[in-house]
């Protein structure tokens, strides 16, 4: 039976990473850690405890005392706000990284981090995006993110340490809202299309992003973290994605449950410049060939589900 430690456990993918693996594994196996206590079903489930990722003492020491076996590393700024704060992002992402390598590699744990679709940058082939491809991505982020991967390869080359990862898309849910992305736009139109009829979305008609709902991409880490390892080429970081659309198409998903559904536009420049420079649509072949990798939603059948599961948390 595993024992997993969790960083970033109350973020977008962590807090419902917990309540995921805590069904899986049961609840006293899976500890949950984050900089800050916030009461949520992540803290009243199971074990919690206080950290800063920055501080590798600390990391050692709780990882230690619950005996853990595999660390998952979930703690990170996004796109948009790591843009607004790039030294500071390259602190906590790189730094908190780092730490969770060096104590998994002291304790000998398995080992998983979540790399990103702006690990991609302008020169990235768009279409189709190749699991093996140019990466030189001009974001902060896609900077931590490439780097990341590397260092996950370069400890499992140089250690042996079990380093695994995939790369998410803009990932959707009707949990915990993203903070500071560039994919978000995805998710506020939900909420908005229920609250008010219409979004103004900050990202351009014409601009695909690979996406994927949330089942989808905790199906996707749980799978990995059980694939065989002599199937694994590669480890660091999978493509992987669940579809591929623009604004418009979106909001065309939601019209045919909200027929008077409207989007507007008002471009934001910055989340604009990130999204140009990621794929339209990347190749998770590998994933699907080494461990088997399947997504179950399309956009249609995200949309209903979402907007079904919105209407009863809006009291719509
Ligand atoms: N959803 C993330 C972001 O927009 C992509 O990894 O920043």
């Amino acid at each position: 039976m595993k024992k997993i430690m969790v960083t970033g456990a109350l973020g977008q993918i962590g807090s419902e990473l917990i309540m995921k693996l805590r069904s899986e594994y049961g609840a006293d196996n899976v500890l949950a850690t984050d900089i800050r206590h916030v009461a949520s079903n992540v803290t009243e489930s199971g074990p919690f405890e206080i950290l800063d990722v920055t501080d590798a003492k600390g990391m050692h020491k709780i990882a230690q005392d619950f005996g853990a076996d595999t660390m998952m590393h979930m703690a990170a700024l996004l796109s948009a706000t790591a843009e607004k704060n790039p030294v500071f992002a390259w602190n906590l992402n790189m730094g908190g990284l780092l730490n969770a390598l060096e104590v998994s590699r002291e304790l000998n744990l398995q080992f998983f981090t979540p790399s990103s679709i702006g690990a991609f940058g302008p020169s990235t082939p768009k279409k189709n995006t190749p699991q093996d491809t140019l990466q030189r991505p001009t974001t902060m982020y896609g900077v931590n993110k490439v780097s990341g991967e590397l260092l996950c390869d370069y400890y499992y080359e140089r250690f042996g340490l079990d380093t695994r990862g995939v790369r998410f898309p803009g990932l959707i849910s009707n949990v915990a809202k993203p903070g500071g992305g560039t994919t978000d736009y995805a998710v506020d139109i939900y909420y908005k299309a229920l609250e008010e009829g219409k979004y103004t979305s900050y990202i351009a008609e014409g601009t695909y992003m690979d996406m994927m709902y949330m089942p989808d991409a905790l199906q996707a880490i749980v799978d990995l973290l059980e694939a065989d390892p002599a199937k694994l080429k590669h480890r660091n970081a999978f493509n992987v994605t669940a579809m591929s659309f623009e604004p418009s198409q979106i909001a065309a998903a939601i019209q045919k449950e909200i027929p008077t559904f409207e989007i507007a536009y008002e471009v934001d420049p910055v989340r604009q410049a990130i999204a140009d420079s990621w794929p339209d649509a990347i190749d998770p072949s590998a994933a699907i060939e080494e461990w088997g990798f399947k997504a179950k939603y399309d956009l249609d059948k995200m949309t209903v589900d979402m907007l079904e599961k919105l209407k009863v948390k809006l009291g719509k």
